[in-house]
């Protein structure tokens, strides 16, 4: 087929604006699409930290000062362009009236809330980018959307703008990264962001659970839906704890719907080449992860001690992610012979509780309540096990560099854990790491108990840590299924 034209859309991307591992994906698959010789530019919005220098953004005269209007409310928007870092893909950064220049993504760092007019923030945007489209004359083929923020373009192609000829024969896929953030607001929102009132009710393309539910509107219009593996995909579908009662929308969506596992973008997660490390090693020479594990304790105020295993947890504190689990079993983890590091923000309560647990164990035990990219990548180089007990997880990125950073991960066996860890034999010859059967908080006992005592063997654990150094999840095969997808809706 010939060059594709892509728009790539998000709210977040890496480096630029990052709130989780969405941000991961968005800045690599478009470096990946891009290695096929297609053509693929980016927007996101332009928010009032992203650092304009730093990332070399232009200013484009024509992308000044251009009217957007959404139910009859107009709002400028500027446009300028930047390149991913370390790429060719061209990324536009779109300012829209105030709604961008905030301190925030989507919460007000104030009043910890989300901004109450975030459904129009993003609907502007989404129209303010096909207006740049337009300006651009630059057509797409496909507009590749990701979670509910950009969910307006699907909606809007074939509302709004159906009859718009330079938006003719463009197609939409929408990948959905997470359904526990839907983009759920109060009906009476569906006006203000052009969506037709009267589906907001029983039975309505936007209607769910007395919301106006946008991830349902995306699903419901857009040419193509995606999730970021192939276990999730078929748990939304089987599982409503995990599905959110969108089952059986998805399941009538049949060859429409796709799993495809997320990759790693190894130029920025690579034990060999990490700027952000004190240590640089490889599976040859493992030197340098004793190194940062020694590094890693320090900086947390812990003691080093290289016979004793270093657990690293790196996530959102919540539910979610299995982490009231951790809290149950905290002390009973504690009392054996362990170190834990925490990394991550989320739920108050829980992070406070597990605070307050960990505390009673200074010397091995330490929580950062924040998210810092270098922290992450530190902790991957110098934990020796990773600890995700999710209770679903759609992909699930740190198990993955965990392997690359020759640090066991412990799992549990959902979503895209389950695609990407296999459970350790008993002599250790086979498989990349340990799956908790049971998901409780006696699993993860035990599931640890068994990573402590695959430990001890340290000639064993090296080789495990080399095996599991070469697993690949690099970007290319998904975006060769990616483009597939592409090509198959085109010929539609
Ligand atoms: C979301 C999911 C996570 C996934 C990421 C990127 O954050 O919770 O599992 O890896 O999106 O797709």
């Amino acid at each position: 087929m010939d060059n594709l034209k892509i728009l790539y859309l998000a709210s977040e991307v890496s480096p630029f604006a990052m709130a989780g591992g969405l941000a991961d994906v968005t800045g690599a698959l478009p470096k990946a699409l891009k290695g096929f010789n297609h053509e693929i530019r980016m927007m996101i919005p332009k928010y009032k930290f992203i650092n304009e220098r730093k990332y070399v953004l232009r200013e484009v005269i024509r992308l000044r000062d251009i009217p957007v209007t959404v139910n009859g409310r107009t709002e400028i928007a500027n446009v300028k362009s930047a390149f991913l870092p370390d790429s060719k893909v061209q990324i536009y950064l779109v300012d829209v009236g105030d709604f961008f220049s905030r301190p925030g993504i989507y919460i007000d760092p104030k009043t910890k809330k989300p901004y109450p007019d975030n459904a129009e923030r993003f609907a502007f945007f989404s129209k303010a980018a096909i207006e740049t489209l337009k300006i651009l004359s630059w057509q797409p083929n496909i507009i590749h959307c990701n979670d509910w923020q950009t969910s307006f373009t699907p909606v809007y192609l074939k509302t709004v703008y159906l009859n718009d000829p330079f938006l003719k024969g463009v197609k939409s896929i929408y990948t959905i990264h997470n359904l526990t953030s839907q983009g759920e607001f109060e009906p009476e929102t569906a006006e203000k962001i052009e969506y037709d009132q009267s589906q907001v009710k029983e039975g309505g393309m936007f209607y769910k659970d007395g919301k106006l539910n946008l991830t349902k509107g995306a699903i419901h219009f857009a040419d193509f839906i995606t999730t970021v593996s192939e276990t999730y995909a078929n748990e939304i579908i089987d599982d409503d704890s995990i599905g959110f009662g969108f089952g059986s929308l998805l399941d009538e969506k049949g060859e429409k719907f796709e799993g495809i596992l997320n990759g790693v973008d190894y130029s920025v997660w690579n034990p060999e080449t990490d700027k952000l490390i004190p240590h640089t090693f490889s599976a040859e020479d493992m030197s340098g992860k004793a190194e940062n594990k020694k590094a890693l304790l320090q900086r947390s105020g812990l003691e080093y001690k290289e016979d004793v295993p270093l657990i690293g947890i790196i996530s959102k504190i919540t539910e979610q992610k299995g982490l009231d689990l951790v809290l149950e079993v905290l002390e009973e983890l504690l009392s054996m012979d362990v170190q834990i590091i925490v990394h991550g923000d989320g739920d108050r309560k829980l992070v406070e509780k597990i605070i307050a647990n960990g505390q009673k164990y200074p010397d091995k035990f330490r929580m950062n309540v924040t998210f810092d990219d270098k922290m992450a990548h530190l902790i991957e180089a110098g934990a020796d096990i990773y600890l995700s007990p999710s209770k679903y997880e759609p992909c699930g990125l740190n198990q993955i560099y965990s392997l690359k950073y020759g640090t066991i991960p412990v799992v549990s066996s959902v979503g895209g854990l389950f695609d990407t860890v296999d459970d350790l034999d008993e002599d250790l010859s086979e498989g990349t790491g340990i799956i908790i059967d049971e998901l409780s908080g006696k699993g993860i006992i035990s599931a640890v108990k068994r990573a402590i005592t695959y430990f001890k063997d340290k000639e064993k654990w090296a080789e495990v840590q080399k095996r599991i150094m070469q697993e690949d999840f690099s970007w290319e095969v998904s975006a060769k299924r990616y483009l597939d997808i592409y090509e198959r809706v085109l010929s539609d």
